[in-house]
């Protein structure tokens, strides 16, 4: 009888435990995203390996890596090396040279070191706008023609990359090299904050936007982003892009970041594509978290753990059908007033806790 007991015991011990392992390790997304940075600061291969392994220790299994930017191009891209002898590299303001990039090896070092933490890289190449420093490394790629430096203060930029043939094609090779680089199913490919000063002053343009009938400078930009998703997608990737993607037109298969807040997200749902929500009011580590951080600009809000902890991906203003099209949430670290490991960490920790419990079913 009492063997018969122990026996019933046991089985209902290892039963119970077995249920709370899956509960605990049930997710409620199946897109759980950090993001890093490293063209406004530049972080070590050493480093992100640490970002890596403390992500993979709050079960996030997407690290969305922003290489390129206005202020530094990261990648190395064999076939075009003014990326990183010219784009990589900034002249601050006190005449030093700032800078830095990631070799092909280290990549590919970085790829398997996160893959073997369950965790995939999606690497950024931001089009249309945030490319002074492909500009930089090449004026033709830009629409006046001119020589720009690489910029070395922080803000948004009017050198945009030109909707040219000559473009295209280098971007067609950029994501050529890139996706040797990194087997993800997903890249993503900016899309934010993008002035159509340039476009708008523009032959070029102008003849382009009266040959495809396009009738604004939102659907232009729509139109530049497909000519990569097309091609992306035709070596069976799929795109990610931030929120304002979506409000020229928008490819069914394009998955929407949004950021500003829910909104784009909302309105990418609702049309039947799919979205990750990393609005701004709770997934930008870079704002401040209490009173004791200095603000470093106007525009950022205080986000505290305890705020971020209350984040939900979906959204009341979806049908339950609509919020399956959330996939998941992402949460960013900018880096303009981010340059030192020990506040990357401070930037980081406290919030990355609350927002992978957040996102997760339970912990
Ligand atoms: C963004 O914060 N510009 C996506």
């Amino acid at each position: 009888m009492i063997f018969h007991r122990s026996i019933i015991t046991t089985t209902l011990f290892i039963w119970i435990s077995f249920y709370s392992f899956a509960q605990q390790n049930e997710t409620k997304f199946s897109y759980r995203g950090m993001h890093l940075d490293v063209s406004r600061h530049f972080f070590s291969k050493e480093v992100v390996k640490q970002y890596i392994d403390t992500l993979s220790k709050y079960n996030i299994n997407y690290f969305h890596w922003h290489l390129t930017d206005d202020q530094g191009w990261r990648i190395e891209i064999k076939k075009y090396p003014r990326l990183t002898t010219i784009g990589a590299w900034r002249k601050e303001k006190n005449d030093s040279i700032y800078g830095g990039f990631y070799k092909q090896a280290e990549i590919k070092e970085l790829v398997a070191y996160a893959k073997a933490r369950d965790i995939t890289i999606i690497p950024e190449i931001d089009i249309p706008g945030h490319s002074s420093a492909a500009i930089a490394a090449y004026p033709w790629l830009g629409c006046t023609g001119q020589q720009i430096e690489v910029p070395n203060r922080w803000g948004i930029f009017n050198d945009i990359y030109l909707p040219s043939d000559s473009t295209f094609l280098f971007l067609r090779d950029v994501m050529d090299e890139v996706c040797e680089l990194f087997p993800s199913k997903f890249i993503h490919i900016g899309g934010d904050e993008v002035p159509k000063k340039q476009w708008r002053e523009n032959e070029l343009c102008k003849k382009l936007m009266k040959e495809k009938n396009i009738k604004n400078y939102e659907v232009l930009q729509h139109y530049f982003m497909r000519q990569i998703e097309d091609y992306l997608a035709a070596k069976g990737r799929r795109c990610i892009a931030w929120g304002e993607a979506i409000r020229g037109s928008v490819n069914d298969s394009l998955i929407i970041m949004s950021w500003r807040g829910k909104g784009a997200g909302i309105k990418a749902a609702k049309r039947g594509n799919e979205a990750v929500m990393a609005s701004r009011f709770y997934c930008y580590f870079d704002y401040p978290q209490s009173a004791k951080d200095k603000k470093a600009a106007w525009w950022m809000t205080y986000t505290s753990a305890k705020k971020v902890a209350k984040f939900k991906p979906e959204s009341k203003l979806l049908n339950t059908e609509q919020n399956k099209k959330i996939i998941g949430a992402e949460a960013t670290l900018w880096t303009e007033y981010v340059s030192t490991e020990r506040q990357l960490w401070h930037q980081l920790l406290p919030r990355l806790q609350k927002f992978s419990e957040a996102i997760s079913k339970s912990y």
